[in-house]
């Protein structure tokens, strides 16, 4: 019995997940009855929910127009030295890949080429005509390259990664050592692999392991360890209250957001949004004690920072201040 409010309850999380995908209303709009009526709502443009945590895909377009400010071309390496200036991504988000590949290099000596980060409205339409011609079929198409509008690599936070002995993007990546490497490492830098095996009834697309994504530490880690797709981890992170998926770290979010993901939302959690803040902290804290590391409190969970800074340089003297205090030693 147990088992079967269970099933139910996951079936209907996953259509939920499913519904950022797909938009599921379209077939009862169809057929409404002339009645007056509102507007079929609209699907957002864009679902932000903070941070780098932007949901886009085919039910949660963007803009024609939307271009990022803060795009840079990330020094990494490409397999043909011609790409190397045309590649960008949003600062943070490049930055992220340039320690992900600097890593790659030193911890196990695996050399990543960078081959398509942020791409315009219209490079993505020229891509999807292309395809479709290459396939036959919109449909087919779909299952590879998104339909302009709905690419997140025209967020600037994608970006497709190759191995030396790999020409082109193809599910071999998955099998090198490289591609391996990635999967385990990426979320360290905050990316995720956003289409893994698996997937594609929520995602939309097939197996892309080449294709990672920025979302910054936290939920990079958060959506690794729980091991499910963006869609899914959305669809629950969206009950919550936009400082926790802000500031908080990934115990803490994959605690939270882990059985909301898997449909068995604790009491506590369920409408947090209509309770008076004394009470909805109550019932985040609560929610969180059996997931948080022994000696982390949920205060250190919620306002962590990552990533720790590193020093760039030795530790800055003031010679002069020194010469002042300890005018008797000399220095
Ligand atoms: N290949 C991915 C889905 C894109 O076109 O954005
Ligand atoms: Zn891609």
């Amino acid at each position: 019995m147990a088992r079967s409010r269970l099933s139910v309850k996951r079936v209907a999380l996953a259509a939920l997940a499913a519904c950022l995908v797909f938009p599921c209303f379209s077939v009862a709009a169809q057929t409404a009855a002339p009645l007056p009526s509102p507007p079929p709502a609209e699907p957002p443009a864009i679902l932000a929910l903070g941070g780098d945590l932007f949901l886009i895909n085919r039910a949660h377009r963007i803009s024609k127009t939307y271009e990022p400010d803060d795009l840079v071309t990330p020094e990494v390496g490409t397999r043909k030295a011609s790409l190397k200036d045309r590649i960008l991504m949003r600062k943070a988000a490049a930055t992220a890949l340039e320690d992900m590949f600097r890593a790659a290099f030193q911890e196990a000596g695996h050399t990543l080429f960078a081959a398509s980060g942020y791409r315009s409205f219209g490079i993505q339409q020229i891509l999807y005509n292309s395809k479709v011609q290459e396939v036959g079929s919109r449909e087919k198409a779909e299952r590879r390259v998104a339909p302009p509008g709905s690419s997140e690599h025209q967020l600037g936070l994608a970006m497709d990664v190759q191995a030396p002995s790999e020409l082109n993007l193809n599910t071999n990546f998955g099998s090198t050592e490289e591609g391996k490497w990635v999967a385990q490492n990426a979320h360290r830098f905050g990316f995720i692999l956003r289409y893994k095996e698996g997937w594609r009834e929520v995602t939309g697309y097939s197996a892309e392991p080449w294709h990672i994504r920025y979302v910054g530490i936290a939920h990079a880690t958060a959506i690794f360890q729980l091991d499910i797709p963006m869609e899914t981890y959305v669809a629950a992170a969206a009950l919550l209250p936009g400082y926790v998926l802000t500031g908080g770290s990934h115990p803490l979010l994959a605690g939270l957001i882990g059985p909301m993901a898997a449909g068995e939302t604790p009491e506590a959690l369920r409408s947090l949004a209509g309770a008076k803040a004394a009470e909805r902290e109550e019932r985040l804290r609560a929610a969180t004690a059996p997931y948080l590391p022994e000696g982390t409190s949920y205060e250190q969970a919620l306002w962590y920072a990552y990533p720790t800074p590193r020093p760039t340089a030795g530790p800055r003297v003031d010679m002069d201040e020194e010469t002042s205090l300890y005018p008797d030693t000399g220095g």
